[in-house]
């Protein structure tokens, strides 16, 4: 029976941004250990990374494509690779993993174009290897009991839907031309390396993500007026969208709001009451039934359900955030690489972790948004 899993990282060298929050998501339950990786492209921070977690130096990659080779072929092979770096490499890596029979689990946006992800998908099947796709705020406990609640028909049937990510660290783009892209040059804005949308693709996928996780909504068509304010990608996006359902909506991202960090809220309306999630205050849940006062749901509290409260670490009122609930993408992912490698069966619990079809989505949205943004708020299937 294995209890402890393997796992390699490409990307996430020490200076790097999101690598390191999943070192310690993974950590959260000391079911992984990290025993591979290509962290960087620069030699010496890759292996700086490495010999930072102890890792035995032939473990410590040149490319992803030697290691994915290496780790294929070893006896005490990594179970797990992480992707964690920019999207322009998500798709050859994933590949790369796949085609050596190793399961995966990539950052979004997943990859540049549809056709990639679709890919993904067929070579994850024909494979039977797991893939995770990391939209990371499903796995607050609170957006699971909204989901929850919204499928226990709590609110009703769906009739609109308001969400908005707002930031603002890119305001001092607007109007600064070419010397913005020297001043604050970082690869989301260069299409190169995050592909046909910044904005939409950094941020508004997690808006698509989120809602789809709490609703089981699927988007049949959008309407985005994208603003670009003269640099290469969009900096800000107002979509209206529609379900499948009839259901209509607004999504709104942005970097150039000021005032805003990282201001993820969705509103979800129903025939019966409304829910309401916030992303900087992920511990509450803002529930409101028609005719009545709102009520805020705790985290941690003896009424939330099983199935969300099965993610929940502290008691309520102490606050948990975006380290927990990478770990709970990891918990899920992680429980389903074991049982996987033990010939168990996945529980419903297990499953719960963003995947390919997620992953596909997101990629048809941002394609969605960037093709209406040409043509003038044009609606476009997704
Ligand atoms: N889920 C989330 O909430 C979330 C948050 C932030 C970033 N992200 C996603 O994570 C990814 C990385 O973003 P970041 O902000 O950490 O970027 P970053 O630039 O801070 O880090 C990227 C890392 O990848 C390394 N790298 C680049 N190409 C490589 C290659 N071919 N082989 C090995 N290493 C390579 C870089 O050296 C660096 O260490 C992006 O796809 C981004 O969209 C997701």
């Amino acid at each position: 029976m294995k209890k402890k899993l393997l796992y390699g990282q490409v990307g996430g060298s020490l200076n790097a941004f999101i690598g390191g929050v999943h070192r310690v998501g993974i950590a959260f339950d000391g079911r992984a250990q990290l025993a591979a990786g290509c962290f960087s492209r620069d030699p010496a921070a890759n292996r700086e990374t490495g010999e930072f977690y102890g890792l035995d130096p032939e473990r410590i990659y040149g490319s992803y494509t030697e290691m994915a080779e290496a780790e294929g072929k070893r006896e005490d092979g990594i179970d797990f690779a992480v992707v964690t770096t920019p999207n322009n490499a998500h798709y050859a890596i994933c590949r790369a993993f796949l085609e050596n029979g190793i399961h995966v689990l990539c950052e979004k946006p997943l990859c540049f174009e549809v056709s990639e992800a679709e890919e993904l998908k067929r070579l994850a099947e024909e494979r039977g290897l797991l893939f995770c796709v990391n939209y990371s705020y499903s796995g607050n406990v609170l957006a699971k009991e909204a989901r929850h609640l919204i499928r226990s028909g709590v609110i009703g049937d769906i009739i609109n839907v308001n969400a908005e990510y707002l930031q603002e660290y890119l305001v001092d783009d607007v109007g600064a031309g070419d010397e913005a892209m020297v001043k604050l040059s970082s690869w989301r804005k260069d299409p190169a390396v995050a592909g046909i949308s910044n904005c939409v693709g950094d941020i508004g996928s997690h808006i698509e993500n989120t809602v789809a996780y709490m609703t089981g909504l699927k988007l049949k068509r959008v309407a985005a007026l994208t603003d670009t304010f003269g640099q290469p990608l969009d900096l800000n996006a107002n979509i209206l969208v529609e379900f499948e359902n009839g259901a209509h909506g607004v999504y709104s991202c942005s970097q150039v709001c000021v005032g805003h960090m990282n201001g993820l809220t969705v509103r979800i309306f129903g025939t019966l009451g409304a829910i309401e999630w916030v992303q900087e205050n992920p511990n509450v849940l803002y529930v409101t039934l028609k005719g009545q006062p709102t009520q805020i749901y705790n985290r941690g509290m003896g009424y939330i359900s099983p199935e969300a409260a099965a993610f929940s670490r502290l008691p309520s009122g102490h606050p948990e955030g975006l380290y927990v609930a990478f770990a709970n993408i990891y918990k899920a992912f992680i429980s389903s690489v074991l049982k996987t490698a033990n010939g168990e069966p996945l529980t419903e619990e297990d499953r719960d972790y963003p995947g390919l079809d997620a992953g596909i989505a997101g990629v048809k949205f941002i394609h969605a948004c960037v093709e209406s943004g040409k043509r003038d708020a044009a609606w476009v299937e997704v």
